[in-house]
């Protein structure tokens, strides 16, 4: 495995600046097109394109017929100009050849209809003759363009499981059996973990089994859980085919695929995918349904982070402005862009890609946006793309940094599955809703946050925060229980290690995994109406979620103060060794949490990047000798600030109280950040 700063330094990968580019699809166009292209490449400061994602038709345009004569050409046009190319795999979207040879590769949906080509990604997660395909398309690439001086990085696939994940065909249900038989070993090890004496389902043969198909009433929540983990095991085994045919031609260049880090995209468990990455890539569009899509896209860029081990990552994709798939798609404003990218750099991207270079003229994303619009190169949109090229130069210092965070949010996605199962005790429990309240009080505070697994290494960070950890296996349990041991403050909330891998209860009070160690025991569940709030003893409320809560070993910090639950306890707090257990048992409003996190904070010493006003994001990146500040002023207003630094941005010292304008952003050299 390389490190990822051993990636960004490979041979062809450009050092002296945050790596800028994007999809790039030549295909699409003709040659006096290219050379356009090259020359606005030049022009915006790009140094890196993606290659061929979406190409697959191109280059096998009949059953084993390859024609890269054209990638050639335009591998070679690149490289004169110094772009360095990531190469796609081609293997997102097969041709219609392969769909029409073999039907039984299309996906199947939950009700058993077919999905017909005609869009991308119609391909079976588990089909052999789809790895069998695929693999023999990146043998030629490989083959042919192992030793091309422009090639810096593969890239596999797209967007693993955006749109074949789950699929239920009949392929799928022998591949689940064979996968169940590896996980159980006996059906009884399978009988108990499913729970099946409950509704008489208790299996007599594998041959019973099925995918968790639509059915009469609620469906098993074992087995929903473990197709889940079996959807993201089998693509794994598809990039996996991809990667060993890569590793043999190329050990010393990097292999990624691009993942889907947005909050609420959780079909694969990137946790086990990130371990055979060589460098962490990622995709982010902002959801404009959301309340603060900024806030989101934060939390996205710190949950890379978190599958980067901490390292530099990059950011495969996002949007020059409006995507096309959203209900109304808001174009962004100006400056946006660029603030948007320097939230990812702030918070350890080394790299910027858009989708994509130039807007395509025909096909399902004509009206998405792109460095160079319909419009061409005069345009708001480009004349954006070749600040942000200046700015990507600009700040090739901060290149293999690191982000300073003191503070983890536990995410999994395990978890995640298991707690969004119906039949449970409200719909309304979202699994990633706390860790987002959680997040984005900490951000409005300039505090940043690793988002990890609970496996990760706790022993560094003086604040854990387990957010609706729904599942929790013992391990995990133990390891947020040493960190409070160690020193740190921890805070569990609500719905947080109720049940154990097999998505069973663990018995004798709720929450069974972190009961002893915060000192309460809750009887009963009372899950809130949908615009219902519950008053607390502060003067605060909660919604959602409430609970019939005693504290066992615990001081009492708010109770509820409304029935049934006047006088229970709300928010308590139990000294742990060195450290602290803190218990939240219903949703906090936003300003809830500002007052806790303020406490939280101040109790285990953690500090803000730097103090500045409302509405300025504030970030730290640090390498042994120096650090830099990030500063990006959201607001439509000036704000003052008062820092030291020199801004890459304009090359100007920056001494005493100045003033960061309305929309600007700023990156100051500062001194090593000692914490
Ligand atoms: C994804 C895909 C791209 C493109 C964009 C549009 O990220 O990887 O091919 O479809 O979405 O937003
Ligand atoms: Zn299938």
């Amino acid at each position: 495995m390389h490190d990822v700063r051993g990636a960004l330094i490979s041979r062809a990968w450009p050092t002296d600046r945050i790596a800028f580019g994007g999809d790039y699809n030549p295909e699409q166009w003709p040659r006096e097109v290219w050379r356009d292209d090259v020359r606005l490449m030049a022009e915006a400061g790009v140094s890196f394109v993606t290659l061929g994602v979406f190409a697959w038709s191109w280059l096998e345009p009949e059953p084993g017929r390859f024609d890269t004569e054209w990638l050639d050409e335009s591998m070679d046009l690149l490289h004169d100009h110094g772009i360095a190319v990531d190469l796609a795999t081609g293997t997102a979207s097969p041709p219609p050849w392969f769909s029409h040879r073999h039907p039984e590769t299309l996906p199947v949906d939950h009700s058993g209809r077919t999905l017909w080509p005609g869009s991308r990604q119609t391909w079976c997660p588990s089909s052999p003759v789809f790895t069998e395909h695929a693999v023999a398309l990146v043998e030629m690439l490989a083959s042919r363009f192992h030793d091309h001086p422009a090639l810096a990085m593969w890239h596999v696939s797209n967007e693993y499981a955006c749109h074949n994940l789950p699929c239920y065909c009949d392929t799928c249900a022998d591949a689940f059996r064979t996968w169940l038989q590896r996980r159980y070993g006996h059906l009884d090890a399978l009988n108990d973990a499913w729970g099946t004496s409950f509704w008489s389902q208790r299996y007599g043969d594998w041959a019973e089994i099925n995918p968790p198909r639509r059915t009469t009433a609620i469906p098993n929540p074992t087995q929903a859980v473990d197709y889940a983990r079996f959807g993201s095991d089998t693509l794994l085994e598809q990039f996996l085919a991809e990667r060993e045919v890569l590793a043999r031609w190329t050990p010393d260049v990097p292999v990624t695929t691009n993942f889907m880090s947005m909050s609420m995209f959780r079909r694969l468990d990137y946790h086990r995918w990130a371990a055979h990455q060589d460098v962490i890539s990622t995709d982010h569009y902002p959801l404009t349904h959301l309340d603060d899509p900024v806030a989101e896209l934060a939390f996205a860029a710190d949950l890379t982070r978190g599958f980067a081990g901490g390292r530099p990552w990059v950011l495969m994709e996002h949007a020059p402005s409006a995507v096309n798939w959203q209900p109304v798609n808001r174009a962004k404003g100006p400056g946006e862009m660029i603030r948007h990218s320097l939230i990812h750099v702030a918070r350890g991207a080394d790299a910027l890609g858009f989708f994509q270079w130039r807007a395509s003229r025909a096909g399902a994303e004509k009206f998405h946006s792109a460095l160079v619009p319909h419009a061409g190169s005069e345009s708001k949109v480009f004349a954006e793309a070749c600040r942000l090229g200046r700015l990507a130069g600009a700040l090739g210092e901060v290149v293999g940094s690191r982000v300073v965070a003191d503070v983890a949010v536990l995410w999994d996605y395990e978890a995640s599955w298991a707690c969004q199962q119906p039949a449970h005790p409200s719909n309304a429990i979202e699994y990633a809703d706390v860790a987002a309240d959680v997040h984005a009080g900490l951000r409005a505070m300039a505090i940043t946050a690793d988002v990890v697994h609970p496996s990760a290494d706790l022993s560094a960070y003086r604040l854990v925060i387990v957010p609706t950890l729904y599942t929790c296996r013992d391990d995990s349990a133990a390891s947020v229980a040493a960190a409070a041991e160690a020193g740190a403050t921890v805070l569990v909330t609500y719905f947080s290690g109720i049940v154990d891998e097999h998505d069973h209860i663990r018995l004798g009070g709720y929450p069974g995994a972190f009961r002893d160690l915060l000192g309460v025991r809750v009887e009963e569940f009372f899950p809130l109406a949908p615009q219902a709030t519950v008053a607390l003893s502060d003067g605060t409320s909660g919604t959602a979620w409430s609970e019939l809560l005693q504290a066992v070993d615990a001081e009492v910090v708010t109770t509820f103060t409304e029935q049934p639950l006047a006088g229970v306890p709300a928010v308590t707090r139990r000294r742990v060794g060195a450290g602290a257990a803190w218990y939240v048992a219903t949703r906090l409003s936003n300003t809830a949490w500002a007052t806790l996190l303020n406490r939280l904070t101040a109790e285990a010493g953690v500090q803000p990047a730097a103090v500045v006003p409302a509405g300025i994001e504030a970030v730290r990146r640090a390498c042994d000798e120096r650090s830099w500040l990030f500063l990006i002023n959201h607001t439509e207003a000036d704000h003052e600030v008062t820092v030291d630094g020199t801004d890459l941005v304009d090359g100007v010292e920056r001494t005493g109280t100045w003033t960061l304008p309305a929309g600007a952003v700023s990156v100051l050299r500062q001194p090593a950040y000692r914490n």
